[in-house]
Order: C-alpha cells, then structure tokens, then sequence
C-alpha cells in the first residue's frame, strides 16, 4: 500500500543552526526557512537525489512539536512521510486493522498543498508516521 518514502522529518530548536549543519557540512541544498503558522512550524526543505528532508522549528505558542523538544532537547527524528494513491482507502484499511489515526481522522492540507494524515507512533514501531496522497 504505501509507496515511496516522501520526506523524513527533523524537529530542532534552531532552524538556523540546523540548516548550516546540513548545508555546510553535509554539503545539502537547503531552502530558506518557510513559516506554516496554520501547522504550527517553520520549515526547511532539503532536497536528496532520493527524498527529502524536512526541519521543522516550533512556531507559536501552541506547535505540535514543542512537547517533543521538550523530551529531545537537542532535536530529533519526528516523523518519516511515505506516499499513497488514495488517502482514503489507506486510512480505511488501517482503521480495520486497529490502527489509530490521529486527529478527527480526516485528512488536512500538509506542508505540500497536498492531503496528509498522520498515525499514531504506538501501532508503528514507536515512530509518527505521516501518509500523503500523491
Ligand atoms: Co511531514
């Protein structure tokens, strides 16, 4: 069902900091932060020959990454994205197998103008997963 791993997201406090970690010594082409205050975050995008990885920076009071910076002070990986033709169908297939997807269930507009959902980190392996539809 899933497809191609989309993105791999990194929460930091400093997205400054964290972007000449990935440009100056990783050597990555890095875009200028992006501020998505309808999800909370400000957002750097790097591309990979192969995926993409995403930092994401706690913006405003109420950011769905502050609680977990709070228990990574020095930043972590926060979710993987991997792709699905339908949002829907996926979402139904996991539900009927005992997934929970978190939210009201129903998929919201992601970081890419695209529909995304995001699953619970107990039922999969302790890591966030986030499905967008492509
Ligand atoms: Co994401």
């Amino acid at each position: 069902m899933i497809g191609r791993l989309n993105h791999i997201a990194i929460a930091v406090t400093d997205i400054a900091a964290a972007s000449a970690v990935y440009r100056d010594m990783l050597g990555a082409n890095v875009s200028a932060p992006l501020p998505q205050p309808e999800h909370g975050v400000t957002v750097v995008f790097i591309e990979l020959p192969n995926t993409k990885v995403e930092l994401l920076e706690p913006l405003g009071a109420h950011s769905p990454i502050a609680k977990f910076l709070e228990k990574n002070a020095d930043g972590g990986m926060h979710h993987v994205c991997y792709e699905v033709n339908d949002i829907i169908a996926a979402r139904d297939r996991l539900k009927a197998a005992g997934a929970r997807v978190l939210g009201d269930g129903e998929p919201k507009i992601g970081a890419h103008g695209k529909p995304v959902l995001f699953l619970h980190p107990k039922d999969f392996c302790g890591a966030l997963v986030e499905l967008e539809q492509v």
